[in-house]
């Protein structure tokens, strides 16, 4: 279809440019006030590694090279556009879950819908009766930080909402860890042995190899040795053939995991300015920050520039229920329909740069500027939400300055 092979370009060319821009500068430090593809201070092999990974995360793969049959992109970088937040020209559409007996619609190709296929193959099409949601790309700096936060702090975060006075209460989702993925260090499992997830929008990926694995195979259609299979696709007579060889093997794999791993957080402008001060003290006095927390801190990483830093992610790695306006009737682990993960702050001021100039937040991208995005919060954070609807003038453009330093 045609309007399909335009897609298809304008992703290729947006990758091509994703890639030329990170691999110029590599490995030099990026200016943190243009993007966000600048790695931690790492050893001059780390950096071999990270280059390779690098390359990979901005490769635009094609059929001879492993693509599909069923695929939503065909590369990292065409979604994590400069590693920042996605647009919804790139938006995933997951299916099946309406409870928490678990997904009913795995035969028929749950939980992601593959939207393009090769020639040849059948399309794919939510089944009837399955419930469906959709997501555009979280922002990937920093997310090496956030894997190296100790399960104890996440719990203790939510320790302390039990008595919080505007209702902000927050869980961390638990499920179970594939068998292929190695317990992170200091994780505390449940009495059920489930463990604490920490990525994706509603906290159900583990760790940042399960969602390198999960996006070569879902997002991608890209065998590897953790997941040999592609995706069905129930429409489809053609049986899905399993390659021989997995089309991406665990060497250039475990570099486009340390590549994201090693991704440096994004860099707050002029954060010494006074009217980003004032707009920071607001933000913590009407309780944006009971959730959007400023301030955690990794505990052990092999990776020493990851280890028991201090850093400002403004998440706190819980699920939170967000009320019926974010409900989209789609559970996963023990997040239930309206819950959602905090969704780190940082990068915020520099999305439109990737967004085409526009502005695309929250899940699935509704939020068409950083206010609307504020005021479709409800659930727990309705309280928080009263309080900026009542902010004067003054008061309120702080605060939105203050959100785009970040
Ligand atoms: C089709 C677009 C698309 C492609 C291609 C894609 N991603 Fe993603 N990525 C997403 C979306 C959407 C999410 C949120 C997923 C969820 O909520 O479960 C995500 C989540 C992530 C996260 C977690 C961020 C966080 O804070 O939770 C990382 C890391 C990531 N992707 C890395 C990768 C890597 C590495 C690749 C390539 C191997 C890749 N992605 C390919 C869309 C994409
Ligand atoms: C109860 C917890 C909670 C409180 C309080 C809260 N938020 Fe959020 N915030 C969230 C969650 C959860 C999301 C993700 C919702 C979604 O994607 O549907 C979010 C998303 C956002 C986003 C969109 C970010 C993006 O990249 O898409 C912005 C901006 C934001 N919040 C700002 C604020 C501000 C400002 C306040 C204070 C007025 C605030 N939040 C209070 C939990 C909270």
């Amino acid at each position: 279809m045609r309007h399909k092979s335009i897609l298809a370009t304008s992703a290729i060319v947006v990758g091509i440019v994703a890639f030329t821009a990170c691999s110029k500068l590599l490995p030099s430090m990026i200016d943190p006030s243009e993007g966000l593809c600048g790695p931690v201070s790492m050893s001059s092999a780390q950096t071999i590694l990270f280059s390779a990974g690098n390359n990979e995360f901005f490769r635009v793969r094609s059929s001879s090279s492993g693509l599909g049959p069923y695929f939503v992109a065909s590369g990292c970088g065409n979604c994590h556009s400069s590693d920042n937040r996605g647009h919804p020209f790139t938006i995933l559409t997951r299916f099946g879950q309406s409870d928490t007996t678990g997904n009913k619609f795995l035969a028929e190709g749950a939980p992601q819908l593959g939207t393009f296929c090769l020639p040849g193959y059948t399309p794919e099409a939510v089944p009837p009766g399955a419930t469906s949601t959709q997501f555009i790309a979280p922002i990937t700096a920093g997310v090496g930080f956030l894997e190296a936060v100790p399960d104890s702090e996440i719990l203790n975060m939510a320790a302390a909402n039990l008595n919080n006075p505007d209702g902000v209460r927050g869980h961390p989702n638990y499920d179970t860890i594939p068998s292929w993925a190695t317990p992170l260090n200091g994780a505390i499992p449940r009495g059920d042995g489930k463990y604490i997830h920490r990525f994706g929008r509603k906290a159900d990926v583990y760790n940042l190899l399960e969602q390198t694995v999960n996006a070569y195979s879902r997002d991608m259609g890209i065998t590897s040795t953790y997941l040999p299979n592609n995706p069905s696709n129930y429409l489809d007579p053609t049986p899905s053939v399993t390659p021989s060889v997995p089309e991406v093997d665990n060497t250039t794999l475990n570099s486009t995991v340390f590549y994201v791993t090693c991704l440096q957080t994004p860099v707050q402008r002029n954060p010494n300015d006074p009217t980003v001060l004032a707009g920071n003290q607001v933000f913590v006095q009407i309780g944006c920050e009971t959730c959007h927390k400023q301030t955690l801190t990794t505990g052990y990483s092999p990776i020493a520039a990851l280890a028991n830093q201090t850093f400002n992610p403004f998440t706190d790695l819980l699920v939170h229920d967000m009320g019926p306006g974010l409900d989209d009737h789609y559970t996963e682990g023990t997040a239930q329909t309206s819950e959602w993960r905090t969704t780190p702050l940082w990068g915020l001021g520099l999305a439109p740069n990737v967004q085409g100039g526009n502005t695309y937040l929250l899940h699935d991208g509704r939020a068409h500027s950083i206010e609307q995005a504020i005021e479709l919060h409800g659930g727990e954070a309705a309280v928080s939400e009263g309080r900026f609807e009542k902010l004067s003038t003054t008061d309120r453009n702080a605060l939105l300055t203050f959100l785009k330093s970040l």
